[in-house]
């Protein structure tokens, strides 16, 4: 039986002999070899080869071709094919650790056997991926496949902490040094912490899982997922339209302001910067009918159509990247002159209300979350939900589309509290809201569009 890895060369590195040099290309990685020794060769055909090779055969056969000089060498250049995550190391028939970027290291650790507790980490997670189960986390580079029903009740077991001996009597037909080798590789990808591991501490116990979850999958460094815009769907999935269609007749047409006007007019950018505030409190009169106009036509209205190979593309007051405008606003009409209240959703290239439904027990709940998360201040006169048509940016952009949506939140909100500051009214971002009570209100698809960010308005009880 085994008591040590195998390893095995990524099969996706290409492997190009020639005769006086080995050129090892992984992506737009490129790795060569000047005059290999035969040693190296071997080692390199067995690293690639069939089920793999231990460490230990790698040696005995460079050692005996190459003699104790190219083992140093060789020792080198294995390193160098660990860090750049080309190496596999597998336990037979348990698992697997593939690691998905560069600067990867796979350090064995020391452990008091008698000792050590090991306990799964809360930032791990199993998942199903073309039919294998995985075991992957965002604290490490790599992800641990899980070959038999052995390894998957070791890692249940682990939910709770527990030594080495506990894990032997629990299952007891395995090999000692089997169990050893997995917590060994379980230790050495950050999946399973052992107690010795606390120096971030702090720093982890701030993290919820979902979000470390979103932020190393969402940017480089510790995934091998296609990143950015990939249009994975092309000629597969039609696109959605670059504006989502009128969804009700009763219709409000909205005041448009002449922005030659304002240009003149304004407060300045300056003016605008700094005297921005969160206003949670609202004047006698609220907001009115043509302050809504103006408000939406300054932040959300549609400027141009542009026309593309790649579809349709819109402009509008905000930046968004690609273009690709996939935020809808649907105001809550609560209290606001000229305008009955209601649901509506708001069109942006007719720069109209669209009346979606009466204020009911839904609209009153949403109203109170809105109020309860600015604080218990004044009920809000408007309360804006930004909502996300999801696949108008996933369609093109891969691993980052709802990053990129927070991030388009963030954008229209700044644009919002700077008009709200021009034309002196009442703004305030939330940072929570309820994405299901949307989707009732709104009778749009959860996974579809629904809220991702809330914006309170009214009129400013601070007249300037
Ligand atoms: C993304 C974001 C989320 C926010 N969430 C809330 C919120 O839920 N409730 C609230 O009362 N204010 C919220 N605010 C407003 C902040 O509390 C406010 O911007 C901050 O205290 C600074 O004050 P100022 O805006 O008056 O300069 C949020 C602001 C942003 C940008």
């Amino acid at each position: 039986m085994l008591n040590t890895f195998i390893l095995s060369l990524n099969p996706k590195v290409s492997y190009l002999p020639e005769n006086d040099k080995i050129v090892l290309q992984f992506r737009d990685r490129k790795l060569t070899f000047k005059q290999p020794t035969i040693g190296f060769r071997l080692a390199l055909n067995s690293l690639k080869v069939g089920k793999g090779v231990t460490k230990k055969e790698l040696i005995n056969l460079v050692q005996q071709e190459d003699g104790i000089c190219g083992l140093f060498t060789f020792n080198s250049y294995l390193q160098k094919l660990i860090s750049l995550g080309w190496i596999y190391h597998s336990i037979d028939s348990l698992t697997t650790a593939i690691p998905l970027a560069e600067d990867y290291e796979f350090l064995m650790p020391t452990i008091d056997w008698q000792k050590t507790s090991f306990t799964l980490s809360r930032f791990a997670y199993l998942h199903q991926v073309n039919g294998q189960m995985i075991l992957e986390s965002p604290l490490s580079k790599a992800q641990v496949l899980l070959h038999s029903g052995h390894s998957l009740a070791i890692i249940a077991k682990l939910a709770q902490p527990q030594t080495y001996t506990s894990l032997l009597q629990e299952f007891s037909t395995l090999n000692e040094a089997k169990i050893k080798l997995f917590l060994n590789l379980l230790v050495a990808t950050q999946t399973v912490n052992d107690s010795s591991e606390s120096q971030l501490e702090d720093t982890l116990a701030q993290w919820d899982f979902h979000d470390l979850l979103f932020h190393s999958r969402s940017r480089k460094g510790r995934h091998n997922q296609p990143t950015g815009a990939t249009y994975r769907f092309q000629g597969k999935i039609q696109p959605l339209p670059a504006v989502k269609s009128s969804i009700s007749s009763k219709i409000i047409k909205l005041y448009q302001p002449n922005i030659k006007r304002l240009k003149t007019k304004d407060i300045s950018l300056t003016e605008a910067l700094e005297t921005r505030r969160s206003i949670r409190n609202y004047a006698q009169i609220p907001i009115n009918a043509k302050e809504i106009g103006e408000f939406l036509y300054r932040t959300a209205r549609v400027k141009q159509i542009i026309k593309s190979k790649q579809g349709e593309y819109t402009s509008r007051p905000y930046p968004s990247g690609g273009g690709l405008y996939e935020l809808e606003l649907y105001p809550l009409i609560h209290n606001c002159q000229g305008i009955n209240s209601g649901f509506y959703h708001y069109d942006p290239l007719a720069h109209q209300l669209c009346l979606l439904s009466e204020l009911n027990q839904d609209t009153e709940k949403m109203l109170k979350d809105a109020w309860l998360a600015s604080g218990k201040h004044n009920q809000p006169q408007i309360l804006i939900s930004i909502a996300a048509r999801f696949t108008r940016l996933s369609w093109k952009y891969e691993s980052i589309a709802y990053s990129l949506i927070l991030k388009h939140v963030g954008v229209l909100y700044q644009t919002m509290y700077l008009v709200a500051t021009a034309m002196n009214l009442a703004p305030c971002a939330l940072g929570s809201g309820n994405a299901d009570l949307f989707t009732k209100v709104a009778a749009t698809n959860y996974y579809a569009e629904s809220s991702v960010g809330e914006f309170i308005l009214g009129s400013n009880p601070i007249v300037k």
